[in-house]
């Protein structure tokens, strides 16, 4: 009898065609539920790989991308169990003038999560790109310190005991301006000082009682002078704050990597173990791999960067502290790496686990074995004790996919 593929083994298996064995793989043939088994096993999606080790994995996404093409709000809802507002909680899609606030995206992705049982991370409250035009002037002449915690309690408000958390401040580190503390030259800086961090933290807190809350940057993980001097000027940053009983929960670590900048797997798992110590947890929360330095030839570029994942998530995983992983989108098709704005090669990047037509691509192989190699840890709960829902270790199991 004809080899049966994956496939097709499932469909049969689905169709209840009565089968009691099926010859599979070069093997003697199978009692049907094993088969069922072994095919659903390949097909677990990603969030529930992870969600059996404690891990909570998701991806970035817009709303319009979610609501445009149902094959890609679909594959997302079974691939993900959180899912990160990449751009529509940021200040320059929520406030279009000074009087508005405009939450219809955000909404939209709130709707999407709670409708497929995912958990929502908010992106992100403080950064010092994408600000809307009017802030720099209002921060002049109003009174900064009103119009930044009116901004962070009315959002955060809005979404509160919904959200499974927030990246609070994103970036605020900068080693090469020159400052003693590190900080990054912002208008929240100079137009409130330092403790702009702190004060974002406590509103948030005070906001959504129930949110984690994240300081997120990005390359600190790696063995470079600059990348070395940043992770030791976060190092005292978030010392002091949690010294000073800052309600930072997490650290965000965006993890956008490229194999010409090459982390260092042992700085990673020193760094994991000094955020512990801290009691911090750790979010990889902007995961893809910028392709453009490497062969055009795609069976080649996404080898590499299949290699690339798996060497990093085995580092990352391997430690207790990390509680999420999110994918800086899902699909090559929506990558931010493929915006006109940021696009580095002549050619379509594919940095993601699916490609342009949502298959599963060798990253995405990675990813699940690293997963499924992945050491269990306790999930973090929310600030109530309240798990987020893990999509797929429920739903999948339950068939409800
Ligand atoms: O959609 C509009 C388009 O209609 C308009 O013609 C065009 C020109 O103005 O802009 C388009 O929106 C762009 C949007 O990406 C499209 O997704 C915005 O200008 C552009 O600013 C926005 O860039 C985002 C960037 O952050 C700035 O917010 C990227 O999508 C997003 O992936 C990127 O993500 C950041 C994280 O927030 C922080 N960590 C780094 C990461 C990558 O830069």
């Amino acid at each position: 009898m004809k080899l049966l593929t994956r496939r097709k083994a499932l469909a049969l298996c689905l169709s209840g065609a009565g089968a009691t064995s099926l010859p599979l793989g070069g093997c003697d043939a199978k009692p049907l539920r094993d088969v069922f088994d072994a095919v659903l096993e390949q097909e677990a999606p990603l969030c529930q790989r992870a969600a059996r080790k404690g891990v909570l994995y998701g991806a970035a996404a817009l709303s319009q991308h979610l609501s445009q093409s149902r094959a890609y709000s679909t594959v997302f809802a079974r691939e993900c169990g959180v899912l990160v507002s990449q751009n529509e909680l940021k200040w320059r899609a929520l406030r279009p003038s000074r009087e508005t606030y405009r939450f219809a995206g955000a909404d939209r992705l709130l709707s999407f999560a709670q409708a497929h049982r995912l958990a929502f991370r908010g992106h992100c409250l403080v950064w010092h790109i994408d600000n809307p035009v009017w802030l720099p002037e209002a921060l002049k002449s109003e009174n900064p310190v009103k119009l930044f915690e009116s901004h962070i309690w009315n959002v955060v408000s809005r979404y509160r005991g919904r959200m499974h958390s927030w990246d609070v401040v994103n970036e605020a580190i900068r080693v090469r301006d020159g400052r003693d503390d590190g900080l990054r030259e912002t208008i929240w800086l100079a137009s409130l000082g330092p403790s702009y961090i702190e004060r974002a933290f406590h509103i948030a807190a005070e906001a959504d009682p129930s949110a984690i809350l994240v300081y997120n940057d990005f390359d600190i993980e790696f063995a470079d002078r600059t990348a070395t001097r940043k992770r030791h000027a976060l190092q005292r940053l978030l010392e002091r704050l949690k010294g000073k009983d800052v309600p930072i929960h997490a650290l965000g670590i965006q993890a956008h990597l490229e194999p010409s900048y090459p982390f260092d797997s042992a700085i990673l798992t020193q760094t994991l173990d000094w955020a512990a110590g801290l009691g911090l947890r750790v979010f990889i929360t902007e995961l893809d791999v910028d392709d453009h330095r490497l062969p055009r030839n795609i069976k080649q570029r996404d080898k590499a960067v299949a290699d690339i994942y798996r060497t990093y998530l085995d580092a990352a995983l391997a430690h207790p502290a990390v509680a999420l992983v999110a994918t800086w989108g899902l699909s090559d098709k929506y990558s931010w790496l493929n915006d006109p704005y940021f696009r580095r090669a002549a050619w379509t990047a594919r940095p993601l686990p699916l490609d342009a037509y949502l298959h599963r691509k060798p990253a995405w192989q990675a990813m699940a074995q690293a997963f499924d190699r992945a050491p269990q840890r306790a999930p973090m709960p929310d600030r109530k004790g309240t798990l987020a829902p893990a999509l797929g270790a429920a739903q999948f199991a339950s068939g409800n996919t």
